[in-house]
């Protein structure tokens, strides 16, 4: 039997927890569902299920070492872990522990797996699994955080029988929804897309040394990049000034005024069959800039009406799909429904920053997405990269969409 993970090469590290006989389970979905697999287990994994088992499922040498023995495994080649990190298309650790989760978080490399992952540049799925009191702790739900910051996707773990005899949370998720999230992370649904993503905030002069700007940090945008990247498409970024790096695989283009973004954004719009303006495009440009820096004591600016780049491209929309986005803090459905219409969005992505965590300078963010017939849905408070997986997925279900997926080359 074959699914939706047809040709994928994907990577299984397990480590030590009891659960490791759930990812046996999960390793024989994964291969019905038409990926390759290698597994890598640590040592305290090998406490729980022999390699035996992993390498007659996967049907692949199971990795162990770092260093190994002659003729024992981790023997054969002594960059191992480089050959293993430029293999696969995605790295799935199930179960994680709270020790893995650390050591990722704190880049360590002091076995094969945490060696591997950090040479590794592609996606990974954590699916933790431990006991209540070390899934709450502090340092594990801190170094979550920043785990899910930098792109890591985490599966929950969930409610119900733990190894130590009682009901908590802890229990790795099952391996039926973990398959669920490495389809989100590595389907190549939009493989014929061709996808325009404007990142960042603009800088408008005053003088030559001094800009007006805002405080766009550019990490939504690069998590839509990044998210449309991994479901196969070619991703093009217009960014103006941002706090974070880029993602790889996309190709960028750098702007920092919002005329050079303009002018950016319009010439590679007629190449694309999708838009994300995430860009906060600044709304005033200076209207006179002074050619020499302005000293004295106090200073008049005039300010006037930038283009609004996103109503001028979709005044050339044709068949392209069309995500806006909004910052509203009243009337959000009415002037997000004006919005929609006026700037030709197929949806718009709508920011509170008064929600506590969202909007700009976050790591997280919670949005409310509109089409024209209303409310689709609304996010809650999640990591800038899981909100960009549900918009993708919502923009997804729209009919505009799917036409454009049929029709595109
Ligand atoms: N946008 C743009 N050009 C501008 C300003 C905004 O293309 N000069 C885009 C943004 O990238 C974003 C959307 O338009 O996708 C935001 O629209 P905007 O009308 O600026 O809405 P808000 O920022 O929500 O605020 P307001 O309605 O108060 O202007």
């Amino acid at each position: 039997m074959t699914g939706g993970l047809e040709g994928k090469r994907i990577l299984l590290g397990v480590t030590g927890g009891i659960a490791a006989y759930k990812s046996v389970y999960l390793l024989r979905l994964l291969r019905n569902e038409g990926a390759a697999v290698k597994v890598v287990m640590t040592e305290a994994a090998r406490e729980f299920v022999t390699p035996l088992t992993f390498e007659t499922l996967s049907e692949n040498k199971v990795h162990t070492r770092l260093f190994g023995a002659e003729g024992e495994p981790g023997d054969e080649s002594p960059v191992e872990h480089v050959d293993l990190a430029k293999w696969p298309d995605l790295v799935i650790v199930a179960p994680t522990t709270a020790n893995t989760i650390a050591k990722c978080a704190g880049g360590a490399a002091d076995d094969l797996l945490s060696t591997v992952i950090s040479a590794y540049e592609g996606p990974v799925v954590l699916a933790p699994a431990m006991n209540d009191a070390m899934w709450r702790n502090k340092a594990t739900q801190d170094n979550l955080r920043q785990l899910g910051a930098r792109g890591f996707r985490v599966v929950p773990p969930e409610s119900g029988d733990l190894a130590c005899g009682y009901e908590a949370e802890g229990r790795m998720a099952e391996p039926e929804k973990i398959i669920e999230h490495v389809k989100t992370v590595c389907s190549s649904d939009f493989s014929k897309l061709r996808v325009l993503v404007s990142v960042g905030g603009t800088e408008e002069d005053l003088d030559p040394v001094r800009v007006i700007t805002n405080r766009s940090s550019g990490r939504m945008g690069f998590a839509l990049a990044e998210a449309a990247r991994n479901r196969g498409a070619r991703v093009t970024v217009v960014m103006g000034r941002v706090f974070v790096r880029p993602p790889i695989g996309v190709r960028l283009i750098e702007t920092r005024t919002s005329a050079e973004m303009s002018e950016a954004l319009k010439k590679e719009f007629v190449e694309s069959d999708v838009l994300i303006m995430a860009a906060a495009v600044s709304d005033y440009s200076v209207a006179s800039p002074s050619a020499q820096k302005i000293k004295g004591d106090t200073w008049t600016v005039e300010l006037t009406r930038t283009e609004d780049i996103l109503e001028s491209l979709g005044k050339m929309k044709g068949k392209r799909f069309i995500i806006g986005f909004a910052l509203e803090t009243e009337n959000i459905k009415a002037n997000t429904e004006k919005k929609l219409a006026k700037k030709k969005c197929d949806l718009i992505v709508v920011n509170n920053p008064l929600e506590k965590g969202a909007a700009f300078e976050h790591e997280t963010n919670a949005v409310t997405i509109y089409n024209a017939e209303g409310e689709v849905l609304s996010t809650g408070l999640k990591s800038k990269h899981e909100i960009a997986d549900i918009i993708l997925q919502t923009a997804r279900t729209e009919k505009a969409f799917q036409k454009i997926l049929v029709e595109a080359r």
